[in-house]
């Protein structure tokens, strides 16, 4: 078995925690429901010997009596075993799934960016569920045949010895066969878990992009290579359909070869008297005992396969090490100044770096704005700042503090961030604004919305600031969106703030709402804002131009635009759609690849 298959077991013992007492009283009901029905057999062998040949009616009637006690004692057990195992399984399947999800929200950015949505979604889901499915059923159907094979092997023996001898003949050949399947079909299994999880992610990539999907005529596309996964799928599995066509008949047929065994050399022993009828029939129906309870363990085997598969992959997505964590001595800081020091930092997602020693240094309640061509590297350095990547060269500081060094949960608590995608949650306006803040009144989140602007979007829709925003923020224009996001960090009320401003088209009244907003929002805390917006630009203390991963140009806004540089030629491109702030820049060429106003949102 390979190691990690060994790994996720003892994943899964460790759910057990705390129910391992529950777990003893199981094993032992479960000993006496394997146990019953093979001494129920042991009772009609007497009933046979002792009571019909020697034509004793009392003891037949004691015999007939105590296999129904038995038998009534077996139905309480197997339902109270049933039961508990389910429980002690769904018990088992809740706590994988819960550490799976909270594992999940730890780990990086940087694992997101690579792993897709789907594959992802394929784990908490269809993983989930066929482990779910082996330990609420599986459980039961695995703990009550092994005991009752072991029972029925033992019951054979306590018989007649010679006729359990006979029996195990078959042994040798089973174990040959068990282990071909045990092979092939973990093989077949592994690969029809890894179809299902590339449907899910076809199936989650499609849904994500339908509007581009349609847009561009590529349904067509689309659906061919979705009906390539589904193939695969099929065909994967109807491969494993056909080593389980080989496999059960296989066992089926060996059962067939025990039982021929024992009745020939039974009947030879019965005739020259060393055997008694009684124990011939109850030898017989005990064997049934044991070929029984192999087919359903073989039955659950191929359900055990895809468990164990789906837990190596669990197990992969578990073993993955959050990249950002607090460090072992981690420092709690305190209320932050707003200091903020990026300190020749060079980082690469990949490879090659797209910063290069970037070193920008922002006093407490300075505000810095970041402009630049698109992929120059801005948001980049805003989730440095944000510590969703840590640089690989230099360190970001705040306060004097490596950000390494902090812990992370106090020092987001004090940061504000306002992405460039600006995602909304499935819930009411008011439920996004509270999202930093979960405790804020009723009162701060209108005084918030008023602040922002906000009440006036709500205002449109007839439940105000109860109006339902679907996931991703669907339903409102991207300068609506902004502006909620906006007023959900002001409200989170941050010491540093990021603003990754969204380049989308913003029609007048929306951008006067939010530049109101961000003077509100900007007042007496630290911030980068990264612009695309010569009026946002404006109100920085200091400009930086950032042009592949390095800062070309840095000053006042006035200085920059009085001098030569990418500076000016950037403003001279904005200003075509933001006349309305700027004074007229003379001189300057426009550059097409210096294109701030047309670069897209992530
Ligand atoms: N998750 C990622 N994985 C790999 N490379 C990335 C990732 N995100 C960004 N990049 C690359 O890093 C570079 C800088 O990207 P960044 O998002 O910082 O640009 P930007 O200056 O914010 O651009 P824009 O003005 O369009 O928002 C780009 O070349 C981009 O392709
Ligand atoms: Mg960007």
């Amino acid at each position: 078995m390979p190691r990690h298959r060994r790994t996720g077991l003892t994943r899964l013992t460790r759910y057990l925690r705390g129910r391992w007492g529950r777990v003893a009283v199981l094993s032992l009901i479960g000993v006496c429901a394997a146990a019953a029905p093979v001494s129920a057999l042991l009772v009609v062998q007497d009933a046979i010997d002792n009571g019909m040949r020697a034509q004793d009616h009392r003891r037949l009637a004691i015999d007939v009596v105590i296999y129904l006690g038995i038998n009534a004692a077996a139905w309480i057990l197997a339902s109270t075993l049933v039961r508990g195992l389910a429980n002690v399984g769904q018990g088992v399947v809740l706590g994988l799934r819960e550490d799976l999800f909270d594992h999940l929200t730890q780990l990086s950015l940087r694992y997101f960016s690579q792993q897709k949505a789907g594959w992802i979604i394929a784990r908490l889901t269809s993983d989930v569920d066929a482990l779910s499915d082996v330990l609420s059923q599986g459980l039961t159907t695995l703990v009550v045949n092994t005991l009752t094979l072991m029972a029925a092997i033992v019951g054979l023996f306590v018989l007649d010895w010679r006729l359990g001898l006979v029996a195990l003949v078959i042994l040798p050949p089973t174990l040959v066969l068990t282990r071909w399947f045990q092979v092939r079909s973990h093989a077949a299994f592994l690969r029809v878990r890894e179809t299902i999880s590339s449907m899910t992610a076809q199936i989650a990539e499609s849904v994500a992009g339908m509007a581009v999907v349609q847009a561009f005529n590529r349904e067509r596309a689309f659906l061919d290579e979705f009906d390539k996964a589904n193939a695969a799928n099929r065909s994967t599995n109807t491969h494993a359909q056909y080593l389980n066509s080989l496999f059960f008949p296989g066992i089926e047929f060996l059962g067939a070869i025990a039982m021929v065994s024992v009745l020939w050399v039974g009947g030879r022993m019965l005739a020259n008297g060393s055997l008694s009828i009684g124990t011939l029939v109850a030898s017989v129906f005990v064997l049934n005992l044991v070929f029984q309870p192999l087919q359903e363990l073989s039955d659950l085997y191929g359900q055990v396969q895809s468990a164990g598969a789906a837990m190596e992959k669990i197990s992969s997505v578990l073993d993955t090490e959050p990249e950002i964590r607090d460090a072992p001595a981690a420092t709690r800081l305190p209320r932050i100044e707003g200091d903020l020091h990026i300190d020749r930092v060079t980082f690469a997602y990949g490879r090659d770096p797209v910063l290069h020693a970037i070193d920008i240094r922002v006093p407490p309640g300075g505000c810095l704005a970041l402009v630049g061509e698109s992929g120059g590297g801005k948001s980049t350095t805003a989730k440095l700042v944000g510590r969703f990547y840590d640089p690989d060269e230099g360190a970001v500081l705040v306060d004097g503090h490596d950000l390494r060094t902090v812990e992370l949960r106090a020092y987001r608590r004090q940061l504000g961030v306002v992405l460039q995608d600006s995602f909304l949650f499935a819930g009411t306006i008011a439920d996004n604004l509270r999202f930093a803040q979960p405790g804020a009144t009723d009162d701060e989140v209108a005084a918030v919305a008023k602040a922002v602007g906000v009440d006036r979007i709500a205002r449109r829709f007839e439940r105000g600031l109860l109006h339902e925003v679907r996931e991703g923020g669907a339903g409102l224009s991207a300068g609506e969106r902004q502006l909620i996001s906006i007023a959900r960090a002001l409200l989170a009320d941050p010491r540093i703030l990021i603003l990754d401003e969204a380049t989308s088209n913003i029609d007048r009244p929306t951008e006067i709402l939010i530049e109101k907003a961000l003077d509100r929002l900007l007042h007496g805390r630290t911030s980068i804002i990264i612009a695309h917006r010569l009026a946002t630009v404006r109100r920085a203390d200091e400009i930086l131009v950032v042009e592949h991963g390095r800062i070309t140009q840095r000053g006042p806004f006035d200085e920059l635009l009085a001098e030569p540089g990418p500076f000016r030629e950037l403003a001279a491109q904005l200003q075509g759609s933001d006349d309305l702030h700027s004074e007229p820049v003379t001189g300057s060429r426009p550059r097409s690849s210096a294109s701030v106003a047309s670069s897209e949102p992530e």
